[in-house]
């Protein structure tokens, strides 16, 4: 469904449905809840979608994040009819979809492309599938105002396309979805061909807009930081797999395996076993109470996760005692504006992230340098332990990101 986003490469409209034809202007009615149970889905010998089962509640933003070719345009086309499952079932408001065309089902989906029609005006291209299903003229004319309100276009209607930039070119992509009164909206990397800023100030309006239009959203990113903002849960995937789905804050705080702690911000893994219920012995020896440790059995191996802003950095010497600690090597010192980032090599294969807050401009000049000996604390329950993925942690999601390398 990729294009030329001034030239429709497929007419979407044609696979898009008109849910609740018969209803008044702008009213949505029922419920949107998505359920997947058992959803797989092959191409010839390749599994690109594994046993996947999701409850998606109504009127919930709902994001699928994940490398890319982990599946989740795959996952987001059998919700909306464009692809079969090879085994599972989809149910969309509590019915079995399966069988169901795209145009028939109660979605309707916005790409990452928005595919307008260059010769049309805003309110022809918003209303067009409308007039296509032959709905009265009053009926769509009311409709299409209302959605380009919602969206923030009323005053640029009668403008073409060419006219607009990306990021309004896309809310007219989405005002087109709307307008359909979809009880399932579903966006497949919506924003993912504007650029930062543009992004930053729709993923705004895109979540005001859910929360106003109350429609079950399922969003698909490969965006961590999009997903922490927007999102009511996250999904995060990996090879056709959900590794975790949980909210923004219990994914970022509480990641369950050490994919997801590296894909969802800087992973800063350290090896280490489960001595007891309440206790892990570092790979460096050093032993750290935590409750945590009663998920695993004891002499399994674990990995301890420490956000890089909950670490402190001190020479040796000035470190606290009381807190536990490892010690390292400066390898490097980024200076980030609002913080300065360090390289912490504490083993052969483990290097640490930390972020300290520039606070003030003398505390950031004492900071040790490159080459530094230095020793890393963090207080008990900020350390979190996470089980080794199946396939391993994850290797650099965004340009931005920074992960722990080589710990196996
Ligand atoms: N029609 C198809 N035939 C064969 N393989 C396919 C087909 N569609 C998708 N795949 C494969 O399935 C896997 C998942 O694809 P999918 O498009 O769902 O990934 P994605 O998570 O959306 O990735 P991206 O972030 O790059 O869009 C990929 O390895 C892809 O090559
Ligand atoms: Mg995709």
């Amino acid at each position: 469904m990729e294009g030329s986003p001034d030239l429709p490469p497929t007419d979407p409209e044609a696979d898009q449905p008109e849910a609740n034809a018969g209803n008044s202007a702008g009213s949505r009615s029922g419920s949107g809840g998505v359920n997947l149970e058992g959803v797989s889905k092959r191409f010839g010998d390749f599994t690109a979608v594994r046993e996947m089962d999701l409850d998606i509640a109504d009127g919930e933003f709902f994001t699928m994040l994940g490398p890319s070719g982990c599946g989740k345009t795959t996952t987001l086309r059998m919700i909306a009819g464009f692809e079969q499952p090879s085994s599972g079932k989809v149910l969309i408001d509590g019915t079995d979809v399966a069988g169901q065309p795209a145009y028939k089902r109660p979605t309707n989906t916005v790409f990452q492309s928005y595919a307008l029609f260059p010769h049309m005006t805003l309110e022809e291209n918003v209303g067009f599938g409308l007039k296509r299903k032959k709905v009265g003229k009053a009926e769509i004319k009311q409709r299409v105002a209302n959605e380009l309100e919602r969206v923030g276009l009323s005053r640029e209607a009668k403008r073409k396309p060419n006219q607009l930039s990306g990021g309004q070119q896309q809310r007219v992509a989405l005002a087109r979805a709307l307008v359909n009164l979809p009880k399932v909206l579903l966006l497949d990397e919506p924003l993912g061909a504007l650029d930062l800023k543009l992004r930053k100030g729709l993923q705004v309006q895109l979540k005001q807009i859910q929360r106003d239009v109350g429609i079950t959203f399922v969003y698909v990113t490969h965006d961590q930081e999009e997903a922490l903002t927007m999102s009511d849960r996250i999904a995060v995937m990996n090879e056709g797999r959900i590794e975790q789905c949980a909210d923004p804050e219990t994914v970022y705080e509480r990641p369950a395996t050490t994919f997801v702690a590296g894909f969802i911000g800087v992973s800063n893994l350290m090896p280490a076993v489960a001595s007891g219920p309440n206790e892990i012995k570092l790979d460096n020896g050093t032993s750290v109470p935590t409750p945590d440790a009663a998920r695993f059995s004891t002499g399994e191996k674990c990995f301890a996760v420490i956000r890089p802003e909950k670490l402190t950095v001190a020479l040796e010497g000035d470190a606290p005692s009381d807190q536990p600690g490892v010690d390292g090597v400066i390898e490097s010192s980024l200076y980030l504006g609002t913080a300065t980032q360090l390289a912490v090599r504490v083993a052969d294969a483990v290097s640490m992230t930390v972020l300290v807050p520039n606070a003030s401009e003398e505390e950031r000049q004492r900071l040790p340098g490159g080459g530094a000996k230095v020793r890393l604390n963090w207080v008990p329950e900020h350390m979190h332990l996470v089980a080794e993925s199946p396939s391993g942690p994850a290797t650099d999601p965004t340009p931005t990101a920074n992960v722990t390398e080589g710990v196996k």
